[in-house]
């Protein structure tokens, strides 16, 4: 027996450079699954179990098997959501409207009763921008914080990095980056601190509430 017959014998036969073809095809192969179990990932969290057919009951229960997601007791997440960022952990309280998205890769953490308006983007990503021929070559990546008791409006982006503190308002439509300082409502593009809010009132109304805003 010579030795590239032995070869194909003991299994290890795919070296031998006749069957780069093999080689070429088991690697496509490859690659094909693991984009197929992405996408099948994707669809399952994404599409299927943020569809708007969802009950909202299932959903959570759903969403709490999630591991990218630290969902506890007492949230809500409507339907439409997009989850890609890892981790994303919620405080009790939390309530995350229609269509809101958490993109990227780093981490983004909301505190406890903290509100997102329908429409908000969170992305931990962005480019460097260094290379003239292609600015969105390379990437960066920087986690979110979000402070208890603070209300994200409709249409917000959070950039990357952004850091809000307790208590804050961030209003329509806002672009936030960088830190807000605690109680403030911040407002426009950039956003900005627009005034102080009241502090000292409490709703003391543990988990997810519907009323759980109004002072009773
Ligand atoms: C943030 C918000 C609550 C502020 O309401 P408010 O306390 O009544 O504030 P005012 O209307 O008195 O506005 C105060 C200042 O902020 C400005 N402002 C208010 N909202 C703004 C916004 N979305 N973008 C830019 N500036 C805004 C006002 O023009 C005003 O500026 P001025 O003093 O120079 O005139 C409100 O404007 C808002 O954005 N609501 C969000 C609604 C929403 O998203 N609903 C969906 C919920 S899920």
């Amino acid at each position: 027996m010579n030795l590239q017959t032995k070869k194909i014998v003991t299994g290890k036969g795919l070296r031998t450079p006749a069957l780069a073809p093999l080689r070429a095809c088991r690697r496509w192969l490859i690659r094909q699954a693991w984009s197929c179990k992405q996408a099948f990932g994707d669809w399952y969290w994404n599409g299927f179990v943020e569809h708007l057919a969802m009950p909202s009951t299932l959903r959570m229960w759903l969403l709490k098997r999630n591991p990218r997601l630290s969902i506890p007791d007492g949230t809500l997440v409507q339907s439409g959501c997009y989850f890609e960022s890892n981790p994303i952990s919620f405080g009790r309280g939390v309530y995350v409207n229609k269509r809101v998205q958490f993109y990227g890769e780093a981490e983004i953490r909301l505190g406890e009763n903290v509100a997102v308006g329908f429409d908000t983007v969170f992305t931990t990503t962005t480019h460097l921008g260094k290379f003239e021929d292609h600015r969105a070559a390379g990437g960066e990546e920087h986690p979110i914080r979000i402070g208890d008791g603070t209300w994200i409006a409709a249409r917000v982006t959070v950039l990357p990095g952004t850091i809000i503190g307790r208590g804050c308002i961030v209003a329509a439509g806002a672009v936030v980056r960088g830190e807000c300082q605690p109680n403030g409502l911040y407002a426009g593009v950039p956003a900005k601190r627009i005034r102080d809010l009241p502090t000292g009132a409490l709703a003391r109304r543990p988990g997810f509430d519907s009323e759980c805003a109004v002072e009773k």
